[in-house]
């Protein structure tokens, strides 16, 4: 299979915000997954798990978003601040029916991200709150100097503000934000973003709450009446197997024909991206707005004998695939998609980890991010792959998806996803302009619904790429059957 990286042609940079992750108060991802309490017997700092931290360290996470989701148009930002004894406890109405005790709240997000080394990404409440609280809460993060959401932060024993970049403002207002229509929701976007302020030196990148997949009336919409006032616009979707909400399919348990089938659906991203990219740019040529896809991922039913409202589910080689598939195509549309968030960070949905008690592993997902990490910041490169077909006679989907970048140094990452169950492929790669000193690769493969269990954590784990050759201005790889492959050359 033939497959050339034109390294004279770079397109775009690669944002390193696509690698971004989203983490809610939802199940056991914010508490149990992330946060465990100071007084814990599981290692912590500050009360966040020594262990996830590390391993959000090592996967290079660049940005992560909070509080929700649909939580977000329900959280009231000042019950989750002063004297933990003293923050309200309420029940979680939109996720399982448990108690929140609010005792991690923005002081606890923040220095999360401080400790991960990311930025964070803060969604406002649009749905149940109000312009005022909305307007004090970026003055409580962001003001120095006097005023009273400066002096309320001081007295929670935060004198320096913090540096907060992206705010959204609302989630999904077409639905659990609040059932609205795009004109009523741009006209508030516009009043809401009105109040969020940039205070001294700190600039906010105000992001609109964009479609729902196919919704290309609310992007139209929202670019019309708001474009003017955003940084970003907003895209949600999720990858189903089945075609209904009632029974979306299994995590492990499915055969050959949803496995396609959900890469099928999951290759529906690249056709969402380019056709609200074509309306955004009927209002904004220049690409100044970024398209921020920030949900996406697999939806699965939830594993047998958990809190429906928890959205546990495990993750498998085909989860590795869908995230291996979604992360070429957001690099190859790097000129409009500035950031991804794949929902969610720990224990909900196409988590990365999984945490039990004091065990946590890594899962087939978290071992693509953590390889196509070297993407991050890079120059998208010019690249064709003449791909054939894999799938069944109901399903065909191409069978190789790849994308290609120039790092800092000078060397080029590429990144390759081999969908097809049955048959390996040789790839005779041609870089144009480039010429490898050192040709280096990893990957990981395995049965279809091969995951990692507590009892087996490393059932999934990256190997080395061996067997990889060059002659004649030629590289050979040979991809095997279900595997997700990073390749670099390096000059
Ligand atoms: O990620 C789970 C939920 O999916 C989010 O809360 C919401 O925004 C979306 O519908």
């Amino acid at each position: 299979m033939r497959y050339v990286v034109d390294v004279s042609k770079k397109k775009a940079r690669i944002d390193k915000n696509i690698y971004g992750h989203f983490s809610e108060h939802l199940g056991r991802c914010i508490y149990e997954g992330i946060y465990v309490g100071e007084n814990s017997p599981i290692a912590n700092i500050e009360g966040i798990r020594l262990d996830v931290l590390k391993a959000l360290q090592d996967m290079k996470l660049p940005v992560l978003r909070w509080p929700g989701g649909c939580f977000a148009d329900e959280y009231h930002w000042k019950d989750g601040i002063g004297p933990k004894e003293s923050r309200k406890k309420m029940i979680n109405t939109h996720w399982g029916g448990v108690v929140e005790d609010n005792s991690f709240g923005t002081h606890e997000f923040l220095r999360l991200c401080e400790l991960i080394g990311c930025e964070p990404y803060i969604t406002g409440n649009v749905g149940s709150g109000t312009v005022r609280e909305m307007s004090e809460w970026v003055e409580y993060m962001t003001f120095d100097g006097l005023s009273p959401m400066a002096k309320l932060r001081e007295s929670n024993h935060k004198a320096e503000p913090w540096k907060l970049k992206y705010f959204g403002i609302g989630n999904e207002n077409w639905g659990c934000g609040g059932n609205m229509r795009p004109e009523y929701y741009s006209d508030l976007y516009r009043h809401f973003g009105t109040y969020v302020r940039n205070y001294g030196d700190n600039k906010i990148f105000k992001i609109a709450c964009g479609p729902n997949s196919d919704d290309y009336n609310w992007t139209e919409v929202l670019m019309k009446n708001a474009a003017s006032h955003m940084d970003a616009l907003t895209l949600h979707y999720y990858t189903l197997p089945n075609d209904t909400w009632d029974d979306k399919g299994d995590a492990t348990r499915f055969d050959e024909e949803s496995y396609y089938k959900t890469l099928k659906k999951t290759l529906l991203m690249e056709e969402l991206i380019t056709k609200h990219s074509a309306i955004m740019d009927r209002y904004d040529a220049q690409k100044k707005i970024a398209l921020f896809v920030d949900e996406w991922g697999t939806w699965y039913n939830v594993e047998e004998g958990t809190n429906p409202g928890f959205l546990f589910q495990q993750n498998t080689m085909r989860d590795a695939l869908v995230a291996g598939i979604n992360l070429n195509i957001f690099n190859k549309h790097a000129d409009r998609v500035r950031m991804a968030n794949i929902a969610q960070l720990v224990n909900v949905l196409q988590a990365v980890i999984l945490t039990e008690g004091d065990k946590m592993l890594l899962t087939p997902t978290y071992h693509v991010f953590e390889m196509f990490a070297a993407h991050q910041d890079n120059e998208l490169l010019d690249s064709y792959l003449a791909s054939g077909c894999a799938g069944t006679d109901k399903t065909s989907i191409p069978d190789v998806v790849e994308s290609a970048s120039l790092d800092q140094q000078g060397n080029v990452i590429m990144t390759m996803c081999n969908a097809d169950l049955q048959s390996s492929k040789t790839l005779e790669i041609e870089l144009i302009d480039f010429i490898p000193n050192l040709l280096e690769g990893e990957f990981i493969s395995g049965n279809m619904n091969a995951y990692n269990s507590f009892e087996v954590p490393t059932q999934v784990e990256k190997k080395k790429l061996e067997g990889i050759t060059y002659s004649e201005g030629r590289i050979q790889v040979i991809l095997p059957p279900c595997s997700v492959t990073k390749l670099i050359a390096k000059r």
